[in-house]
C-alpha cells in the first residue's frame, strides 16, 4: 500500500513537472516556424532584459534599422557594417536565423545620395554595387533579404515623388532607374549571394486590394521572366479595427504565388484614433488579443508549411515600439510590455502557435 502510495506520489511529482516545464516554453519552441523580431543592436547590447526576452523567447531577428541604406552607406565610399557584424554575431552565438533589411527603399536616403547626379548608368551602377558590396559582406551568414521595400502606393501605382514630399522620401530609384528597377535590384542581390532568400516586402496588403493585386502581378511577371525573387514579406502593421478579412485574403492570395510568406513586421495598434487620453482598458485589449491570435491561426491555416518562413514583430516591447515613437502617439502594440514583461496576448499568440 505504502508504495503504491509513494509511485502515485512520483507520479504527481513528474505529471507536475510536466506541467511546469510547458508553462516555461516560449515562443520559438513552440512555434512549428520562425517568430521574430526586429532588433535594435543598443537595446540588445545595453538593456538586460531586451536581451534575454530576445534570447529566449525568439529563433529569428531582422536588422531594425543598421542595413538600411543610410545607416550602412552613410557617404559614397564608407560603409559602416559594425553594427549589422554585432547582430550577425548575436545571431550566429545564439543559433538564431537573421534576415536583413533592406536594400533599396525610398526612406533612409543618406544625404550624399539624395545629392547624387549622375546619368542612368551611373545610378545603376550606385544600385548594383550598393547591393554587391553588402550582399558580399554578409554572403553565408543571412538568410534572407528584402530586397525592396515598399514600391507601391497603397492604389496599386509604383510609388513617386509628392510635391510635399520631405527630403528623405525621395523615390530616386525609380525617378532615375524605371519601374523595372526592382527586377534589377533582385537580379542583382542573386548575382552577389546566389544562397540568399529574397523577398518584396510591403504594407496594406490586407486593407489595399489594389496594393495586393499589383504585387502579385509583379510576381507573376517575375516568375514568367526568371527574375530570382523568394518569398513576399506582408509587413501586417495593423491595428485591431483591421477587417479579418482583408488579413485572411491578404495571406490566401500571397500563399497562392508559391513563394515563401513571411508576416515581417507584425504589431497591432489599439490606439488607431489618435486619442491622446487614450487608456488601454481590458476590452481593448481583448480585441487586441483575439486580433494577434487571428494573425496566427490564420497563416498555420493558409500558407502551407513549406512556405511558412514565419511571423516576425516589429520591435520587442511596447516601450521600444516604433508606432509609439513614429506617431508620437500612446499605444501598446507588441505582446511585451516597457519592462519586457509578458502582456495578456502573449498567451493568445502563444495559444494560437499550440492549438
Ligand atoms: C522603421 C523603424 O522601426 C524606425 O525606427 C525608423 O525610424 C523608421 O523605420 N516599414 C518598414 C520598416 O519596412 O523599415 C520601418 O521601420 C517601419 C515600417
Amino acid at each position: 500500500m505504502i508504495n503504491r502510495i509513494k509511485s502515485l506520489f512520483a507520479l504527481v511529482l513528474i505529471w507536475l513537472a510536466g506541467v511546469v516545464a510547458a508553462q516555461q516554453q516560449t515562443l520559438q519552441s513552440l512555434a512549428p516556424f520562425k517568430v521574430g523580431c526586429a532588433i535594435n543592436p543598443d537595446l540588445l547590447a545595453k538593456n538586460p532584459s531586451y536581451q534575454s526576452v530576445v534570447t529566449e523567447e525568439f529563433n529569428s531577428i531582422t536588422s531594425e534599422n543598421v542595413l538600411k541604406f543610410g545607416a550602412v552607406h552613410p557617404q559614397k565610399e564608407v560603409y559602416d557594417f559594425a553594427k549589422g557584424d554585432f547582430l550577425v554575431a548575436y545571431a550566429q552565438m545564439h543559433h538564431k536565423r537573421i534576415h536583413g533589411h533592406c536594400l533599396a527603399w525610398h526612406q533612409s536616403v543618406p544625404k550624399w545620395l539624395s545629392e547624387f547626379e549622375g546619368d542612368s548608368a551611373a545610378w545603376e551602377n550606385l544600385l548594383r554595387s550598393h547591393i554587391r558590396t553588402v550582399l558580399t559582406h554578409y554572403k553565408g551568414k543571412m538568410e534572407a533579404w528584402d530586397v525592396v521595400n515598399e514600391a507601391f502606393f497603397d492604389n496599386g501605382t509604383y510609388r513617386q515623388d509628392s510635391v510635399n514630399a520631405p527630403h528623405r522620401y525621395i523615390t530616386f530609384w525609380r525617378n532615375h532607374l524605371g519601374e523595372d528597377y526592382i527586377a534589377r535590384a533582385f537580379e542583382y542581390a542573386h548575382e552577389a549571394d546566389p544562397n540568399a532568400l529574397l523577398f518584396y516586402n510591403d504594407y496594406g496588403q490586407e486593407s489595399n486590394p489594389a496594393k495586393l493585386k499589383a504585387i502579385l502581378a509583379m510576381v507573376t511577371d517575375f516568375k514568367r521572366r526568371g527574375i530570382p525573387i523568394h518569398g513576399l514579406g506582408l509587413q501586417m502593421h495593423i491595428g485591431i479595427n483591421t477587417k479579418d478579412s482583408g488579413i485572411a485574403e491578404a495571406i490566401k492570395q500571397v500563399a497562392a504565388t508559391g513563394l515563401l510568406v513571411h508576416i515581417s513586421e507584425l504589431d497591432i495598434k489599439v490606439n488607431q484614433k489618435k486619442d491622446t487620453a487614450i487608456i488601454y482598458t481590458d476590452s481593448l485589449k481583448a480585441l487586441q488579443c483575439r486580433k494577434f491570435a487571428f494573425v496566427v491561426e490564420q497563416y498555420k491555416k493558409l500558407v502551407p508549411k513549406k512556405q511558412q518562413y514565419g511571423i516576425t514583430f516589429w520591435n520587442v516591447g511596447d516601450g521600444d515600439s516604433w508606432i509609439v515613437k513614429w506617431e508620437k502617439i500612446k499605444d501598446w502594440p507588441l505582446l511585451f510590455d516597457v519592462n519586457y514583461r509578458k502582456k495578456a496576448c502573449y498567451s493568445y499568440f502563444y495559444d494560437a502557435l499550440k492549438e
